[in-house]
């Protein structure tokens, strides 16, 4: 962690009613760089001190005795401006981003502390479609995020392999099948499921049939299981090669399917505490008085439900977690669902069901190129827009796309590898730069222009860097003089990588990678803008005639470019060093 302001609250804090952590949160960066480098603002503290909060910052600059590196405590009306040694201060800063690497950004907020994060989860048996998608990368995202706290994570993908659906798969299968159980793959199993669904509809017995199936596979008949299983090997084969595309890995796939064995002592307990109750031949949680619809744990043929094996779940997890923060990516339609399973948790006396969160998200529509319009995206068939055919027209378009400048590829350059890391990067950006509980529109032109507020244009801008550095053809060494950083553009860049290290806290404790992505497009709006300068005056240039100069320089260009690697990192992008 990055230490000045660390270093100016501990110095305040032995003169203010507040814990050194709560001042350095409170210090804010002034708005202009004459004013000092930091600011107090006082008015917190007044009633406190019983003192306004001008004269709270009056006594403070009076008082304070300067610690290394700070020149000059200053009130200016309720606030104390603090302005630092800026040379040396800032050098340090930088240095120590380019020696040190990654750890430089973490901080240590979560240390000792577990958060198991539950995302994707999809249900098995059918094909991963693009409404898969943001569940998959904002978990992801999260538990880089949340690591980069010092979190111990452990990311769980909660399969949906349980339900009368698979009953029905069953029966669909039996009946209609022409392929061999392995032999089938998931556009099979999908098939043969809507024709039942479809038949059902005219010969209800089928309905019938199908939760007959179920129950003989909740009661562990051996050639209802054995079907089960296959059609779930399918299913993660197929998965994970979709996560292999998104770089998205799990610490456990722990299925619906393994809570099974715990669901009837958790009915006998919430029987006894009359938090359940048998209605109509089916046991339910009643919610009423906390205005909720009763929660069904157990359906009248003596089966389980989706509720009942989450309430297992989260049993499960506190007892081998003991987390801090359970998080649930799940979109907003289970938000009830979600409600329910705390308030019943929270009936069992469980404190930590206040640990329990559920992340929603907004939906994902894709924009239709003829008609302009948004929607969430489905087929004419009405069949759901796969997620991997989405995938590979990103790899597609990122392809022709570096076709048209491939003079400024070096020739041992990989073509698809570089396609898929730009490709699948632009669909990852277009979703997580936006705010979570927002909608999410994919316009394929607009999330691989290099030159829009994109995934792309964030990888372009690392690998401009990267070129820099090539190009310089010298070492970057961390103690170079940050006087030398005239120009108000590199100032304003050194402040922005400052600010780095609080938005990883940030989007930590909002759970909102969009607030890294969105530091991320600043921070290479600024370069760029920076950069374009010394186009036009050679004397701004990065690579420089003065030695000295080029050396401060190189310096704040390694430590942007190691900032925005890491930032593309905690979103589970990649960062490739040439486009
Ligand atoms: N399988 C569910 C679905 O596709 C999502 C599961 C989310 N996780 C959980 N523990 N409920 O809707």
């Amino acid at each position: 962690m990055i230490e000045i302001k660390k270093q100016i609250a501990d110095s305040l804090a032995e003169h203010l009613p507040a814990e050194s952590e709560n001042i350095e949160n409170l210090l804010q960066i002034p708005p202009e760089p004459e004013m000092g480098d930091y600011a107090l603002p006082c008015f917190v503290f007044a009633k406190k001190l019983k003192k306004s909060p001008a004269k709270i910052a009056e006594k403070l600059a009076e008082n304070l005795s300067k610690p290394d590196g700070i020149n000059e405590f200053h009130a200016e009306g309720p606030y104390l401006n603090i302005s630092v040694d800026r040379p040396r201060m800032y050098s340090k800063l930088l240095g120590s981003i380019v020696k040190t690497g990654k750890e430089v950004f973490s901080n240590d907020s979560g240390k000792g502390k577990t958060v198991v994060i539950d995302y994707s989860s999809p249900n098995i048996a059918k094909h991963l479609a693009v409404h898969h998608l943001r569940s998959a990368i904002i978990g992801r995202s999260l538990y880089n995020i949340f690591q980069a706290c010092g979190y111990h994570c452990i990311g769980i993908n909660h399969l949906g392999d349980w339900g009368t659906s698979f009953g029905k798969l069953i029966a669909a299968f039996e009946r209609y099948s022409d392929v061999s159980p392995q032999d089938a793959d998931v556009s099979d199993l999908q098939n043969l499921y809507v024709r039942f669904s479809k038949e059902s509809e005219e010969n209800p017995e089928l309905e019938d049939l199908g939760r007959r199936k179920f129950k003989e596979l909740e009661n562990g008949d051996p050639e209802a299981t054995k079907l089960w299983k296959q059609f779930k090997k399918i299913s993660i084969e197929e998965f994970k090669k979709i996560y292999e595309l998104l770089g998205i890995e799990f610490d456990a796939y722990t299925p619906e399917s393994f809570y099974l064995s715990l669901a009837e002592d958790l009915l006998n307990r919430l029987r006894a505490k009359d938090i359940a109750m048998e209605s109509e031949n089916a046991v339910i949680a009643d919610l009423e008085e906390q205005d909720m619809p009763p929660l069904m744990l157990q359906k009248n043929d003596g089966t389980t439900l989706y509720a009942t094996r989450d309430l297992c779940a989260a049993e499960y997890r506190w007892i081998n977690y003991r987390f801090e923060h359970c998080i649930y990516v799940v979109g907003g339609e289970q938000k009830l669902h979600f409600r329910q399973l705390k308030t019943v948790l929270k009936k069992m006396g469980y404190d930590w069901s206040d640990r329990i969160e559920h992340i929603d998200f907004g939906l994902l529509k894709l924009r239709d190129p003829k008609t302009g319009k948004a929607s969430v995206g489905s087929t004419r068939k009405g069949d759901m827009i796969l997620l991997e055919d989405v995938l590979k027209n990103g790899i597609e378009r990122a392809k022709e796309k570096l076709n048209e400048n491939i003079e400024k590829l070096s020739d041992d350059a990989d073509l698809d590898k570089l396609a898929a890391r730009i490709g699948i990067g632009a669909v990852m950006f277009s979703d997580l730069a936006v705010k979570r509980n927002k909608d999410v529109v994919f316009d394929w032109d607009r999330m691989l222009d290099f030159h829009g507020d994109t995934g792309p244009y964030v990888q372009y801008a690392h690998a401009r860097l990267c070129s820099i550095l090539r190009k310089a053809g010298v070492d970057v060494r961390p103690n170079a003089d940050c006087a030398l950083l005239k120009l108000p553009e590199e100032w304003k860049l050194v402040r922005l990588i400052e600010i780095y290290p609080s938005r990883i806290m940030q989007a930590a404790e909002k759970r909102e990678p969009s607030i890294i992505a969105n530091y991320l497009l600043n921070l290479c709006k600024l370069f760029s803008s920076y950069y374009s300068l010394g186009m036009k005056e050679p004397e701004k240039r990065v690579i420089c005639e003065d030695q000295h100069v080029l050396g401060a320089r190189l310096m704040l260009v390694e430590a942007t470019k190691n900032v925005i690697a890491h930032g593309l990192e905690l979103l589970g992008m990649n960062a490739p060093e040439r486009m």
